[in-house]
Protein backbone atom coordinates (compact mmCIF):
# COMPACT_ATOMS: atom_id res chain seq x y z
CA UNK A 1 0.00 0.00 0.00
CA UNK A 2 1.40 3.25 -0.97
CA UNK A 3 1.62 6.24 1.62
CA UNK A 4 0.36 9.81 1.78
CA UNK A 5 2.83 12.61 3.04
CA UNK A 6 1.10 14.71 4.53
CA UNK A 7 3.79 17.27 6.50
CA UNK A 8 5.85 18.74 3.71
CA UNK A 9 6.98 21.83 3.28
CA UNK A 10 8.25 22.56 -0.33
CA UNK A 11 11.10 25.16 0.61
CA UNK A 12 12.11 22.12 2.70
CA UNK A 13 12.93 19.85 -0.08
CA UNK A 14 15.33 22.35 -1.22
CA UNK A 15 18.68 20.16 -1.59
CA UNK A 16 22.34 22.14 -1.27
CA UNK A 17 23.44 20.79 -4.24
CA UNK A 18 20.08 22.61 -6.07
CA UNK A 19 20.32 25.62 -4.17
CA UNK A 20 23.88 26.30 -5.01
CA UNK A 21 22.90 25.19 -8.79
CA UNK A 22 19.85 27.91 -8.39
CA UNK A 23 22.13 30.59 -7.12
CA UNK A 24 24.17 30.59 -10.02
CA UNK A 25 21.74 30.61 -12.58
CA UNK A 26 19.90 33.25 -10.46
CA UNK A 27 23.59 35.14 -10.00
CA UNK A 28 22.97 35.11 -6.44
CA UNK A 29 25.48 34.45 -3.04
CA UNK A 30 24.59 32.51 -0.69
CA UNK A 31 25.99 32.61 2.71
CA UNK A 32 27.80 29.73 2.66
CA UNK A 33 31.07 28.67 0.93
CA UNK A 34 29.18 25.22 -0.92
CA UNK A 35 27.85 22.40 -0.56
CA UNK A 36 29.46 20.70 2.68
CA UNK A 37 29.80 24.38 4.55
CA UNK A 38 26.06 24.34 4.37
CA UNK A 39 25.24 20.35 5.20
CA UNK A 40 27.75 20.96 8.39
CA UNK A 41 25.51 23.63 9.50
CA UNK A 42 22.41 21.27 9.78
CA UNK A 43 22.99 21.01 13.58
CA UNK A 44 20.82 22.86 14.92
CA UNK A 45 19.61 23.47 18.67
CA UNK A 46 16.29 24.36 18.18
CA UNK A 47 13.46 24.78 15.79
CA UNK A 48 14.59 28.59 15.05
CA UNK A 49 18.18 27.63 14.29
CA UNK A 50 16.90 25.64 11.23
CA UNK A 51 14.54 28.16 10.17
CA UNK A 52 17.02 30.72 10.03
CA UNK A 53 19.11 28.63 7.27
CA UNK A 54 15.86 27.25 5.60
CA UNK A 55 14.84 31.16 4.90
CA UNK A 56 17.96 32.40 3.95
CA UNK A 57 18.21 29.67 1.44
CA UNK A 58 15.14 30.43 -0.12
CA UNK A 59 16.47 33.75 -1.62
CA UNK A 60 17.49 31.43 -4.53
CA UNK A 61 14.31 30.34 -5.44
CA UNK A 62 13.29 33.25 -7.66
CA UNK A 63 11.79 32.66 -11.13
CA UNK A 64 8.23 29.92 -12.54
CA UNK A 65 11.23 27.69 -13.71
CA UNK A 66 12.93 27.65 -9.83
CA UNK A 67 9.41 26.46 -8.10
CA UNK A 68 8.56 24.08 -10.43
CA UNK A 69 11.82 22.61 -10.60
CA UNK A 70 12.22 22.26 -6.69
CA UNK A 71 8.58 20.68 -7.15
CA UNK A 72 9.05 18.25 -9.53
CA UNK A 73 12.37 17.07 -8.05
CA UNK A 74 10.75 16.75 -4.88
CA UNK A 75 7.93 14.40 -6.63
CA UNK A 76 10.15 12.13 -8.49
CA UNK A 77 12.21 11.57 -5.16
CA UNK A 78 8.39 11.26 -2.99
CA UNK A 79 7.18 8.39 -5.57
CA UNK A 80 10.50 6.77 -5.20
CA UNK A 81 9.64 6.65 -1.46
CA UNK A 82 6.20 5.21 -1.95
CA UNK A 83 4.17 8.31 -1.91
CA UNK A 84 1.13 7.94 -3.95
CA UNK A 85 -0.73 11.09 -2.53
CA UNK A 86 1.13 14.22 -1.17
CA UNK A 87 -0.51 17.10 0.13
CA UNK A 88 2.10 19.85 0.33
CA UNK A 89 3.05 22.93 2.12
CA UNK A 90 4.29 26.49 0.62
CA UNK A 91 5.32 29.28 2.63
CA UNK A 92 4.20 31.85 0.58
CA UNK A 93 4.54 34.89 2.43
CA UNK A 94 8.32 33.78 2.71
CA UNK A 95 8.77 34.67 -1.55
CA UNK A 96 6.07 37.85 -1.41
CA UNK A 97 8.28 39.08 1.76
CA UNK A 98 11.65 39.12 -1.23
CA UNK A 99 9.48 40.44 -3.95
CA UNK A 100 9.20 37.07 -5.74
CA UNK A 101 4.81 38.28 -6.68
CA UNK A 102 2.40 35.17 -5.71
CA UNK A 103 1.34 34.45 -9.19
CA UNK A 104 5.51 33.42 -10.06
CA UNK A 105 5.52 31.35 -7.21
CA UNK A 106 1.84 29.80 -6.96
CA UNK A 107 2.39 28.88 -11.67
CA UNK A 108 5.72 27.68 -10.75
CA UNK A 109 4.12 24.90 -7.91
CA UNK A 110 1.21 24.26 -9.74
CA UNK A 111 2.32 23.51 -12.98
CA UNK A 112 4.82 20.82 -11.46
CA UNK A 113 1.74 19.80 -9.23
CA UNK A 114 -0.08 19.57 -12.18
CA UNK A 115 1.88 16.78 -13.84
CA UNK A 116 2.72 14.66 -10.68
CA UNK A 117 -0.13 11.85 -11.47
CA UNK A 118 1.38 11.38 -14.56
CA UNK A 119 5.01 12.10 -14.19
CA UNK A 120 5.24 10.22 -11.30
CA UNK A 121 2.03 8.79 -10.43
CA UNK A 122 1.56 11.08 -7.17
CA UNK A 123 -2.10 12.98 -6.42
CA UNK A 124 -1.03 16.10 -5.30
CA UNK A 125 -2.88 18.93 -3.47
CA UNK A 126 -1.56 22.64 -2.29
CA UNK A 127 -1.75 24.24 1.18
CA UNK A 128 -0.46 27.68 1.76
CA UNK A 129 0.97 27.90 5.12
CA UNK A 130 1.11 31.32 6.69
CA UNK A 131 4.06 32.19 8.78
CA UNK A 132 3.22 32.74 12.82
CA UNK A 133 6.04 35.04 13.29
CA UNK A 134 4.36 37.61 11.02
CA UNK A 135 0.35 39.33 11.78
CA UNK A 136 -2.17 38.12 11.19
CA UNK A 137 -2.94 41.21 8.50
CA UNK A 138 -0.51 39.96 6.72
CA UNK A 139 -1.75 36.45 6.72
CA UNK A 140 -5.13 37.54 5.56
CA UNK A 141 -2.93 40.02 2.38
CA UNK A 142 -1.29 37.03 1.47
CA UNK A 143 -4.56 34.82 1.17
CA UNK A 144 -5.55 37.02 -0.62
CA UNK A 145 -2.79 37.12 -3.18
CA UNK A 146 -3.00 33.57 -3.50
CA UNK A 147 -6.82 33.58 -4.65
CA UNK A 148 -6.11 36.13 -7.20
CA UNK A 149 -3.86 34.13 -8.57
CA UNK A 150 -6.59 31.61 -9.62
CA UNK A 151 -4.14 28.65 -8.71
CA UNK A 152 -6.65 26.00 -7.19
CA UNK A 153 -5.60 25.43 -3.25
CA UNK A 154 -6.56 22.46 -1.09
CA UNK A 155 -6.29 24.18 2.08
CA UNK A 156 -4.21 26.91 4.64
CA UNK A 157 -2.06 25.66 6.93
CA UNK A 158 0.46 27.77 9.88
CA UNK A 159 3.90 27.26 10.62
CA UNK A 160 7.64 28.70 11.77
CA UNK A 161 8.55 29.51 15.02
CA UNK A 162 5.59 28.41 17.89
CA UNK A 163 6.49 28.96 21.14
CA UNK A 164 5.39 32.94 22.18
CA UNK A 165 3.41 33.21 18.58
CA UNK A 166 -0.45 32.45 19.57
CA UNK A 167 -2.95 30.92 17.11
CA UNK A 168 -5.99 33.02 18.54
CA UNK A 169 -5.28 36.01 16.26
CA UNK A 170 -5.57 34.11 13.10
CA UNK A 171 -9.02 32.48 13.80
CA UNK A 172 -10.90 34.74 11.49
CA UNK A 173 -8.23 33.65 8.53
CA UNK A 174 -8.70 30.06 9.39
CA UNK A 175 -12.96 30.84 9.28
CA UNK A 176 -12.77 32.74 5.96
CA UNK A 177 -10.79 29.90 4.28
CA UNK A 178 -13.31 27.42 5.82
CA UNK A 179 -16.24 29.16 3.92
CA UNK A 180 -14.77 29.10 1.27
CA UNK A 181 -14.23 25.57 0.75
CA UNK A 182 -10.77 25.08 1.82
CA UNK A 183 -9.38 22.26 4.51
CA UNK A 184 -7.39 23.83 7.19
CA UNK A 185 -4.80 22.60 9.01
CA UNK A 186 -1.84 23.98 11.54
CA UNK A 187 1.42 22.83 13.54
CA UNK A 188 0.91 22.85 16.97
CA UNK A 189 2.52 20.70 20.34
CA UNK A 190 5.94 20.39 18.35
CA UNK A 191 8.04 23.01 20.61
CA UNK A 192 5.32 24.30 22.30
CA UNK A 193 3.09 22.01 24.76
CA UNK A 194 -0.58 20.57 24.51
CA UNK A 195 -1.84 23.91 25.02
CA UNK A 196 -0.97 24.93 21.74
CA UNK A 197 -2.96 21.74 20.53
CA UNK A 198 -5.66 22.87 22.43
CA UNK A 199 -5.70 26.30 21.21
CA UNK A 200 -5.00 25.29 17.39
CA UNK A 201 -8.35 22.81 18.37
CA UNK A 202 -10.35 25.47 19.94
CA UNK A 203 -9.39 28.84 17.77
CA UNK A 204 -8.78 27.65 14.63
CA UNK A 205 -10.72 24.57 14.43
CA UNK A 206 -7.98 22.77 12.43
CA UNK A 207 -9.13 19.45 10.65
CA UNK A 208 -5.18 17.89 11.20
CA UNK A 209 -2.69 18.62 13.85
CA UNK A 210 1.03 18.67 12.64
CA UNK A 211 3.65 17.60 14.76
CA UNK A 212 1.49 17.38 17.59
CA UNK A 213 3.86 15.03 19.87
CA UNK A 214 3.70 16.84 23.06
CA UNK A 215 -0.22 16.14 22.98
CA UNK A 216 0.95 13.07 24.96
CA UNK A 217 1.44 14.76 27.66
CA UNK A 218 -2.11 15.76 28.30
CA UNK A 219 -4.03 12.21 28.81
CA UNK A 220 -7.41 14.43 28.13
CA UNK A 221 -6.38 15.58 24.93
CA UNK A 222 -5.42 12.64 23.91
CA UNK A 223 -8.43 10.82 24.37
CA UNK A 224 -10.28 13.89 22.63
CA UNK A 225 -7.88 13.40 19.60
CA UNK A 226 -8.64 9.73 19.18
CA UNK A 227 -12.16 10.01 20.12
CA UNK A 228 -12.53 12.43 17.55
CA UNK A 229 -10.08 10.75 15.04
CA UNK A 230 -8.44 14.02 14.73
CA UNK A 231 -4.85 12.97 12.79
CA UNK A 232 -1.25 14.05 14.11
CA UNK A 233 0.97 14.31 11.37
CA UNK A 234 4.18 13.77 13.17
CA UNK A 235 7.73 13.66 11.17
CA UNK A 236 10.23 11.41 13.38
CA UNK A 237 13.60 12.80 12.17
CA UNK A 238 12.96 16.13 12.03
CA UNK A 239 11.94 16.03 15.90
CA UNK A 240 15.64 14.55 16.56
CA UNK A 241 17.33 16.91 14.33
CA UNK A 242 15.57 20.28 15.93
CA UNK A 243 15.57 18.69 19.58
CA UNK A 244 12.40 18.39 20.10
CA UNK A 245 12.75 14.84 21.46
CA UNK A 246 16.74 13.95 22.62
CA UNK A 247 17.04 11.17 20.84
CA UNK A 248 15.06 8.07 18.35
CA UNK A 249 14.47 6.36 20.94
CA UNK A 250 12.40 9.32 23.00
CA UNK A 251 9.98 9.94 19.86
CA UNK A 252 6.33 9.65 21.17
CA UNK A 253 5.49 7.32 18.02
CA UNK A 254 5.07 4.19 19.29
CA UNK A 255 2.60 5.81 22.40
CA UNK A 256 0.55 7.57 20.02
CA UNK A 257 -0.02 4.16 18.11
CA UNK A 258 -1.00 2.76 21.21
CA UNK A 259 -3.07 5.39 22.29
CA UNK A 260 -5.06 4.70 19.01
CA UNK A 261 -4.34 7.95 17.34
CA UNK A 262 -4.56 9.06 14.10
CA UNK A 263 -0.55 9.35 13.80
CA UNK A 264 0.97 9.51 10.39
CA UNK A 265 4.68 9.61 9.42
CA UNK A 266 6.22 12.36 7.30
CA UNK A 267 9.29 13.92 6.29
CA UNK A 268 8.72 17.96 7.34
CA UNK A 269 11.69 19.42 5.60
CA UNK A 270 13.60 16.71 4.27
CA UNK A 271 16.56 18.30 2.43
CA UNK A 272 17.61 19.53 6.12
CA UNK A 273 16.71 16.75 8.44
CA UNK A 274 18.36 13.77 6.76
CA UNK A 275 15.71 12.25 5.34
CA UNK A 276 12.34 11.91 2.69
CA UNK A 277 9.49 9.49 3.49
CA UNK A 278 10.92 6.35 3.08
CA UNK A 279 14.29 7.00 5.26
CA UNK A 280 11.85 8.26 8.06
CA UNK A 281 9.80 4.85 7.68
CA UNK A 282 12.99 2.84 8.14
CA UNK A 283 14.15 4.63 11.13
CA UNK A 284 11.26 4.32 13.19
CA UNK A 285 11.26 1.12 12.29
CA UNK A 286 13.98 0.06 12.78
CA UNK A 287 14.21 1.97 16.18
CA UNK A 288 10.67 0.67 17.65
CA UNK A 289 10.83 -2.94 15.73
CA UNK A 290 8.04 -1.57 14.02
CA UNK A 291 5.90 -4.97 12.75
CA UNK A 292 4.62 -5.14 9.32
CA UNK A 293 0.89 -4.73 10.71
CA UNK A 294 2.14 -1.76 12.43
CA UNK A 295 3.60 -0.49 9.02
CA UNK A 296 0.44 -0.98 7.24
CA UNK A 297 -1.51 1.22 9.91
CA UNK A 298 0.73 4.01 9.33
CA UNK A 299 -0.17 3.51 5.66
CA UNK A 300 -3.57 3.16 6.04
CA UNK A 301 -3.64 6.54 8.38
CA UNK A 302 -2.05 8.75 5.59
CA UNK A 303 -4.55 7.66 3.43
CA UNK A 304 -7.37 8.30 5.94
CA UNK A 305 -6.09 11.49 7.23
CA UNK A 306 -5.60 12.82 4.10
CA UNK A 307 -8.16 15.22 2.49
CA UNK A 308 -8.74 12.91 -0.52
CA UNK A 309 -12.35 12.42 -1.66
CA UNK A 310 -13.77 9.14 0.45
CA UNK A 311 -14.18 7.55 -3.28
CA UNK A 312 -10.73 7.75 -3.58
CA UNK A 313 -9.40 7.07 -0.22
CA UNK A 314 -11.07 3.50 -0.72
CA UNK A 315 -9.44 2.75 -3.65
CA UNK A 316 -5.92 4.02 -2.42
CA UNK A 317 -7.04 1.56 1.25
N1 LIG B 1 8.59 25.48 8.61
C1 LIG B 1 9.29 24.53 8.00
N2 LIG B 1 9.50 23.49 8.80
C2 LIG B 1 8.90 23.79 9.98
C3 LIG B 1 8.75 23.13 11.22
N3 LIG B 1 9.26 21.91 11.45
N4 LIG B 1 8.09 23.75 12.21
C4 LIG B 1 7.59 24.97 12.02
N5 LIG B 1 7.69 25.64 10.88
C5 LIG B 1 8.34 25.06 9.87
ZN1 LIG C 1 6.50 21.43 9.36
Amino acid sequence: MGFAELHLHLEGTLEPELAFELAERNQLTLPWRDVDDLRSRFDYGCLQDFLDIYYANMAVLRTEADFAELTDAYLARAARAGVVRAEVFLDLQAHTARGVPAEVVLAGVSDALSRSEVDHGVSSGLIVTFLRHLSADDAECAYDQALATGVELLGIGLCSSEVGFPAAPFAPLWQRARADGLHTVAHAGEEGGPDYVWEALRELKVERVDHGIRAVEDPSLVAHLAEQRIPLTSCPLSNVRLKAVPHLAAHPLPAMLDAGLLVTVNSDDPAYFGGYLDDNLVAVRDQFGLRQDQLDTLACNSIEASFLPAAEKARLL
